[in-house]
């Protein structure tokens, strides 16, 4: 943690409230509400099309309006975000917010070497002069396992392995020591045998900097050793949020029991697989976007959109979640 920061419990990073991003006339994202206490890591789950991404790049002022349409509150720090200046996001990426994309190709500039695209933010962000920028890439690059440094800062992105460039990348996204990093899905570009070394180092440098993190994960079993903390987002909507122990452990919504059952055991009593697909947005219904998914849906839930109400040390969004505990 940096030592000026007060105790981890009393700071919130992020406060996401009744966010909505719409495209067109459809909410991609519909009223989410998340908070992300200061020094922790949120996994974001969900399918394919759940809207991960659009939240993220939300949150980095990569989706502006009038590209798409802008309700609610997203807060970092304090300062709210919606409708923030471009000018003023340009301030806070890079330096107090860090990116890791899927694919560190398209991120790195190919035209720029390795050096100029780390040194620059470091200029820019935190007033290096030119020795004192190299010396810190160097450190940097050395810190993500990168060898011989020094002598890979003039290499153009192309010269690099795919492992090494997504290492690049992390360099950039932690270089300015950001309050808060986003990562969306980091390693699942990279082949699997240096995945579960990339996560442990991006996780380390998180770790070691105090700063809290949002990693959007396919993956579980991962999502469950990284992550404090679990939003699982189905159509745009958060339909459960909590402890990672608590909501992959036992997990009450319905789509959160679907999600965990394509990966438990086959022979598990609790196997619920997820049977269809996700409406189109043109075809969402106007209560539960889960309720034409759902085994337990009843009337109410294609009519009313369940609260998000604590339960059982978790957030979940379900008319039925009392009916289902108890059979739980
Ligand atoms: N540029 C775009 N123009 C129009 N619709 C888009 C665009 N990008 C995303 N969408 C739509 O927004 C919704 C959310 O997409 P998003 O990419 O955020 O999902 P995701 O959860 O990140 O999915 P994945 O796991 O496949 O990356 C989807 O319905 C998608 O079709
Ligand atoms: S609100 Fe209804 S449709 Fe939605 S998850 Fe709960 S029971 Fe299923
Ligand atoms: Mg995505």
């Amino acid at each position: 943690m940096k030592m000026s920061e007060p105790p981890v419990a009393t700071m919130v990073r992020l406060d996401i409230q009744n966010f909505t991003l719409s495209r067109g006339r459809h909410a991609v994202l519909d009223r989410v509400t998340l908070s992300l206490p200061a020094g922790r890591t949120l996994g974001l789950l969900g399918e394919s099309g759940a809207g991960k991404s659009t939240l993220a790049m939300a949150i980095i002022g990569l989706l502006q309006a009038p590209e798409v349409g802008l309700e609610g509150s997203l807060r970092f720090d304090g300062e709210e975000l919606v409708n923030l200046p471009e000018t003023k996001f340009r301030a806070l990426r890079g330096s107090r917010i860090g990116l890791i994309f899927q694919d560190a190709s398209a991120a790195l500039d190919p035209c720029f070497t390795i050096g100029q695209q780390i040194c620059e933010p470091l200029k820019r962000h935190l007033g290096l002069d030119d020795e004192q920028a190299v010396q810190r890439a160097v450190d940097l690059l050395t810190s993500v396992g990168i060898p011989d440094a020094r002598s890979r800062l003039a290499a153009y992105p192309h010269q690099l392995s795919g492992g090494m460039q997504q290492r690049v990348m992390i360099s950039i996204a932690l270089a300015c020591n950001p309050e808060l990093l986003i990562a969306d899905e980091p390693t699942s570009a990279l082949d699997v045998t240096i995945q579960a070394q990339i996560m442990e180092l991006i996780m380390n440098r998180v770790r070691a900097l105090g700063s809290s993190a949002i990693f959007v994960l396919h993956d579980l079993a991962l999502a469950s050793q990284v992550c404090d903390d679990i939003a699982v987002l189905y159509a745009g909507q958060i339909v459960e949020t909590g402890p990672a122990s608590v909501v992959l452990g036992r997990p009450l919504h319905p789509y959160t029991v679907g999600l965990r059952s394509c990966v438990v055991e086959l022979d598990s009593e609790e196997l619920q697989p997820l049977s269809g697909n996700v409406p189109s947005l043109s075809e969402m219904p106007d209560g539960c976007r889960f309720c034409t998914r759902c085994p337990h849906a009843i009337d109410l839930c294609a009519q009313e959109r369940p609260p998000l109400e604590t339960w059982d040390g978790r957030q979940v969004a379900c008319w039925m979640v009392d009916r289902l505990m108890e059979q739980a």
